[in-house]
């Protein structure tokens, strides 16, 4: 069973560079097992599409993306938005009758806003054509903040995206500098604005903290530069040091210190305090939204249990319990389409052991908790010792629900293991 690890959003798991993990093989024609999604109403359907373009890579990225340098031939930006459609077609024949209509559309990267903002609309136009968007269809995509103007976004806008998510990471010279971080510090604020301008429902702001080198105060700028901006919608990570990575590197020769956990937990706590006193809730342990309904709803998807179907290299799907995962290279990707193959390289059907350790896993992680009911003899055992220690809302387990207090959210992953026994 493949699942995230650590503080992440569920398609970080399904876009990483550097393995995938085995399994069973994928039919040539994509065909799914039998019986599957035969209750397809009665779970949200989403489409992420990965989008694997980035015009430098940041040193602390592991992500399933290429730099104009590092794709050697068969594949270019400009071609994508085709090989994307190819997919979805793909999608649409092995789904069949229980296709869509698709209510959450997420376009990740990598760097989508480098490719044509009319080619990721006539992408958005392929979904609404070959599955149907539903009304009031959420349509996220994520963006550096050098890689819209105003142009790019009105274009956005007019052609169905309703969200956009901005990859701001923080406002402080030097820490964007140790990040690798191409744009000026007040860039983002700018994008937001020219966001809102163009008509965007909502506007999301990704921070980054614990850089190395980043003081507390440079992590209070950092928050009172995004809540300035006045976004919808704030996500937060502590940085990973993920192996492999130049700042891997860097932290193994001594040229950098590596993140310390105890800061992390300090910058957690404050991020969630200005974060609250400024009016938006936690809902997710790294998510904070200004209303309820500016919660990400295709990541409300993932964490609860819903189908998806990813498009593009390294992309992972789930539908009715069966996951899979796609070639990570983006020429690979497009030879299998051309070859009229599925671009999967391997899936698993998960027992209803593995589902119900997911789910505890996943929901243990929003607002409103995860069932006590999913949790086993021992699992129940552990969570009323965490209440005990601090870790769950008491009242809440008292209730039936799994719900990390502030502590328990510093400690989430630790937390998630004890009730998974
Ligand atoms: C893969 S990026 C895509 C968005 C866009 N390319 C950007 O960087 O602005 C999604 C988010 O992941 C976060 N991220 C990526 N690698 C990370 C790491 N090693 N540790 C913490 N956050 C990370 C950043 O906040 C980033 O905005
Ligand atoms: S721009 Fe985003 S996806 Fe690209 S390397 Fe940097 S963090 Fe990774």
């Amino acid at each position: 069973m493949t699942l995230p690890e650590g503080p992440l959003p569920p398609h970080w798991g399904d876009t990483m560079g550097a393995l995938l993990p085995d399994g069973d093989v994928v039919p040539a024609s994509g065909v799914l097992p039998d019986g599957v999604r035969a209750d397809a109403a009665v779970r949200p359907f989403g489409i992420y599409l990965h989008v694997p373009f980035c015009a430098t890579r940041c040193g602390y990225c592991d992500f399933n993306t290429y730099t104009a340098q590092e794709l050697k031939g068969g594949v270019s930006r400009s071609s994508f938005a085709a090989q994307a459609i190819a997919e979805l077609r793909l999608a649409r024949q092995v789904l069949g009758a229980t296709a869509g209509p698709v209510q959450t559309v997420f376009v990740g990267g990598g760097t989508p806003t480098l490719l044509a903002p009319e080619d990721l609309a006539g992408v958005l136009r392929a979904v609404d054509e070959l599955f149907g968007l539903a009304a009031g269809a959420e349509v996220t995509t994520e963006a550096n903040p050098e890689s819209v103007d105003p142009r790019s976004l009105a274009v956005l806008r007019e052609a169905g995206f309703t969200r956009v998510s901005i990859g701001m990471q923080s406002a402080v010279p030097h820490v964007l500098s140790v990040l690798d971080r191409v744009h000026t510090p007040g860039r983002a604020a700018e994008a937001v604005r020219e966001a809102r301008a163009a008509g965007f429902e909502q506007v999301s702001l990704d921070l980054i903290y614990g850089t190395p080198g980043e003081s507390a105060d440079d992590w209070d700028r950092s928050l009172e530069a995004a809540l300035a901006a006045a976004p919808d919608h704030v996500s937060a990570y502590g940085l990973i040091v993920e192996p492999g990575t130049r700042l891997a590197a860097q932290v193994r020769r001594g040229e950098l210190p590596a993140p310390d956990d105890d800061v992390m937990a300090v910058r957690y706590a404050r991020t969630d305090e200005l974060l609250t006193a400024a009016g938006l809730q936690w809902y997710e342990v790294c998510n904070w939204a200004a209303r309820p309904d500016a919660a990400c709803r295709h990541n409300l998807g993932y964490w609860d249990g819903g189908d998806w179907w990813g498009i593009g290299p390294g992309a992972h799907s789930h539908v009715d319990g069966v996951r899979w995962w796609n070639v990570l290279h983006p020429s690979a990707h497009a030879a299998r389409l051309v070859a009229g193959r599925s671009p999967a390289a391997g899936r698993e059907v998960l027992t209803p052991a593995e589902r119900r350790f997911e789910a505890i896993m996943l929901r243990s992680r929003l607002r409103g908790g995860a069932g006590v009911e999913l949790l086993s003899g021992e699992g129940t055992v552990a969570a009323a010792r965490l209440a005990g220690d601090g870790l769950l809302e008491a009242d809440a387990l008292a209730a039936g629900r799994v719900v990390l207090t502030l502590e328990g959210r510093q400690k989430a992953d630790l937390v998630a293991r004890e009730i998974t026994d």
